[in-house]
């Protein structure tokens, strides 16, 4: 066990501390000069631990280069030779990506199972995606990513292609072989850009999965905030520069980050790095021998349910620490029990009809996860009803006729139509039920009645649906 206070390992969070701890008079940004409690206690509270990077971790003239030490100190762990600390999030991190990849109307290849973020990159960058469908497991349907074959022939069929995109891993936590497909885009000299937002811990543990730079990718994007410690907000990008441009990763960042980044959120990032770096196998025995309890609990305590481990998937293409509790084979209805279990102040990342995603962090312990179970496995039981057929989610199966270019659609001119009249038209909006968020409708892809019947049913099974102008799409905006 590490004793050593993490300050030690992560620069920036020892900055961070000093300058809490220092009575400085800051004639700079932002306003708050975390004194608001001179204005009224709650202010105070809200903005206590609010350091700017700017006249905070640094000078605005950046003299300590504090920041760029840190951000170093990932790339060293990634292996990269370049890496950037965002507080925009991996939205902001992917749509970086995508600005530093191609020129206006090249072709991306990318699986269709993304993030609403990196389908907004498309927008902003103008890159045409051709996509990748996602693969499904058949005894779990689980998604599994994307089959390496699939890849082949869309760079077979694709020679301009300036990129594959992924998501590793899917929401779930499986993933696709990385390792074959980089080697596959790197005969045609095609970059392989990672969304992990899911996978800050990759590498942390020999349990866990490798980074996706350690498979070969070229750049790799991750929420710390995610699976890790960091602020919410704070995302982390790193490439390496064989194959990708280092000025204009750095034009793609800049373009959209804040010019007034919050320490705290940098710091966070550092700190999470340190932390693996420092505890990763101490820690992740622990989440994952939480998780082995949790699932040992649930499989012994209610008959019938499914919940899936490293097992069921193919080797080494799963997160082990993630709990995934199936619902179909109990006949339970996972939005009926998480409202019951909201009502006791327990909450789950994600919960649809068929599947309820509990997180088990480093922050959790024996007690928090047994009050978990204990609350659970009681709702579980009086919720069993007529078995379910294990359906894949409508986010996985989306196989769209794209019509025109996501840029295109984002700003053509469009109009709102009844959804029954939007059939056979071409949808100018993204709607995505959240989670997953991935976009079940992109702009320029073509409504179908198959599609607007799957999105009215997961609308009506409790799932919110995102992004749409009208979220009960009753209407839905197709270009004009
Ligand atoms: C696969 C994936 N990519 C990117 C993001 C965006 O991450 P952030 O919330 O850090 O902006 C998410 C958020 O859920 C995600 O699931």
């Amino acid at each position: 066990v590490n004793s050593r206070p993490l300050r030690e390992d992560a620069g920036l969070l020892d900055i961070y501390l000093r300058v809490l701890d220092d009575q400085r008079n800051e004639f700079t940004i932002p306003g708050h000069k975390r004194r608001a409690d001179l204005l009224d206690e709650g202010l105070g509270r809200l903005v206590d631990g609010d350091v700017p990077l700017f006249g905070g971790l640094d000078t605005i003239k950046q003299t300590g280069g504090a920041l760029r030490r840190a951000e170093m100190r990932a790339a060293a762990f990634y292996n990269a030779e370049w890496c950037r600390f965002s507080t925009g999030g991996s939205t902001h991190a992917n749509q970086a990506l995508a600005l530093a990849l191609g020129r206006p109307g090249d072709v991306v290849i990318a699986s269709r199972s993304l993030h609403r973020s990196m389908l907004l990159g498309f927008v902003l960058a103008d890159l045409l995606p051709v996509w990748l469908p996602t693969r499904i497991d058949d005894a779990t349907g689980l998604p599994i990513g994307t089959s390496p074959n699939d890849v082949a022939a869309a760079l077979e069929s694709n020679p301009a292609a300036v990129a594959v995109i992924l998501t590793e891993p899917g929401y779930v936590g499986t993933t696709s072989d990385l390792a074959v497909i980089t080697e596959l885009a790197h005969r045609y000299d095609v970059p392989v850009i990672i969304d992990q937002a899911w996978g800050a811990h990759f590498g942390a543990h020999p349990e866990l999965p490798l980074h996706a730079l350690a498979y070969g990718a070229d750049a790799l994007v991750t929420s710390t905030h995610k699976l890790l410690v960091g602020y919410s907000q704070a995302s982390v990008a790193a490439a390496r520069t064989e194959r990708l441009d280092r000025h204009r990763l750095d034009r793609g960042f800049e373009a959209t980050e804040t010019t007034s980044p919050a320490g705290t959120i940098l710091a966070s990032s550092d700190a999470s790095r340190a932390l693996i770096e420092t505890r990763g196998v101490e820690l992740f025995s622990h989440v994952l021998s939480l998780v082995r309890h949790a699932r040992e609990r649930l499989r012994d305590e209610v008959a019938g349910l499914l919940v899936p481990d490293e097992n069921t998937f193919p080797s080494h293409r799963f997160d082990p620490s993630r709990l995934i509790v199936q619902l179909a084979p109990l006949g339970a209805d996972g939005v009926a029990i998480e409202r019951q279990l909201l009502e006791r102040g327990l909450s789950f990342e994600s919960a649809d009809r068929d599947t309820l995603l509990p997180i088990i962090t480093v922050a959790d312990t024996n007690e928090s996860v047994n009050h978990l179970l204990d609350h659970l496995i009681p709702a579980l039981e009086s919720a069993r009803g007529e078995p379910r057929e294990l359906l894949p989610a409508l986010s996985w199966r989306v196989n769209p006729v794209q019509v025109l270019s996501p840029r295109e659609a984002f700003f053509a001119r469009h109009e709102r139509v009844e959804s029954a009249k939007a059939i056979g038209r071409v949808s100018a909006e993204l709607v995505a039920p959240y989670p997953p968020g991935v976009p079940v409708l992109a702009p320029g892809e073509v409504v179908t009645a198959e599609l607007l019947r799957g999105l009215l049913d997961v609308a009506r099974s409790g799932v919110r649906i995102a992004y749409a102008a009208d979220p009960t799409l009753s209407t839905i905006e197709v270009v004009a």
